[in-house]
């Protein structure tokens, strides 16, 4: 089967660095045709800097790296050092990247490889807050009926918020983006905090991954167990919820989950719940159904997945 072209775009953050490895070990099934960075969990200048060091862990310097926009569209950045540590990959012995980042703007490649490559054949797999996504979308809206599918993190239902009660971060920091991103009408998966808080890192599943031994599985251990200690701490968890994965995992492997057809809308303007996305599940509006929305995992499987594949690097 021809491997599916996809654009990653990120904030990483441990969790998104994870889901760079996972994917850059799935060549057979996926053709990473570049990264964009974007700012969230820590500033862009270490977000473009954190993915490059994660392709040159990889052994994957060839990928392109383009950074992208440095602050949401409308309101002021709000980043996460106190999850992710003040590099946002806390956890992995650090390196300066050989791999220059690309002078193109993310937003600019965004839209050329939209408008070059056949129309209905890029995948989008936003990580992070979306505006490099809805950027791009406001600057060449020809470029959206290009879009084969888009694949993000973000969002909760009955799990409430982790940034504020009623928001989960990736929203919460860019709402306006949020609004742009799942009404272009394009078909759009969404994995919530419902869904990855499911899937936790344990030592158990930590120690998994360590013991195959390459240098990317042994980064990814030390960077989990980083990740670990702010959610075991707030939720009383056994580990940390490993939400970006579930994106390229579902790539991968789409029987290891559950999801319905709703609809999902955001809140722009209430400042006691911005960011919020009201997900019909019931079916209790007659609003259109624009998402399909993860709220389901085989965990076990999940992880089976992700440590067979970083055994690969
Ligand atoms: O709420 C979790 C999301 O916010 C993840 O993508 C994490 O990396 C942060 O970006
Ligand atoms: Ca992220």
């Amino acid at each position: 089967m021809k491997a599916q072209k996809i654009i990653i775009d990120g904030d990483p953050g441990q969790d998104d660095a994870v889901n760079l490895l996972l994917a850059m070990a799935s060549g057979d099934e996926l053709d990473i045709l570049g990264i964009t960075a974007v700012a969230g969990n820590v500033p862009l200048a270490l977000t473009e800097r954190n993915t490059r060091i994660i392709c040159e862990l990889a052994g994957r310097k060839d990928i392109k790296v383009y950074a992208g926009c440095d602050r949401p569209l409308e309101r002021a950045l709000v980043t996460a050092e106190n999850v992710h540590g003040n590099t946002g990959i806390d956890g992995m012995d650090l390196f300066e990247p050989q791999n220059p980042v690309q002078t193109q703007h993310a937003v600019d490649y965004i839209i050329e490889t939209l408008r070059t490559e056949p129309p209905d054949t890029v995948t989008l797999v936003p990580t992070g807050p979306l505006t490099n996504i809805a950027s791009a979308f406001l600057k060449a809206p020809d470029i959206i009926k290009n879009v084969q599918q888009i694949v993000l993190m973000g969002g909760a239902m009955r799990e409430g918020g982790n940034r504020t009660p009623s928001a989960e971060f990736n929203i919460y920091v860019d709402p306006q983006a949020a609004q742009i991103v799942f009404d272009c009408a394009r078909p759009l998966t969404v994995i919530g905090l419902d869904l990855t808080h499911t899937v936790l890192a344990t030592p158990a599943r930590i120690e998994a991954i360590r013991a195959t031994g390459t240098r990317a599985a042994i980064a990814t251990a030390g960077m989990l167990e980083f990740f670990n200690r702010h959610d075991t701490e707030k939720y009383g968890s056994k580990g940390g919820p490993l939400h970006d994965p579930c994106t390229v995992a579902w790539l991968l492997k789409p029987a290891l989950f559950k999801g319905k057809l709703c609809n999902i809308s955001i809140e722009t303007h209430s400042e006691l719940t911005i960011g919020h996305t009201a997900v019909d599940f019931w079916g209790v509006t007659r609003r259109t159904k624009n998402a399909n929305w993860l709220y389901e995992v085989d965990a076990k499987g999940f992880y089976a997945l992700l440590t067979e594949r970083l055994a690969r690097l």
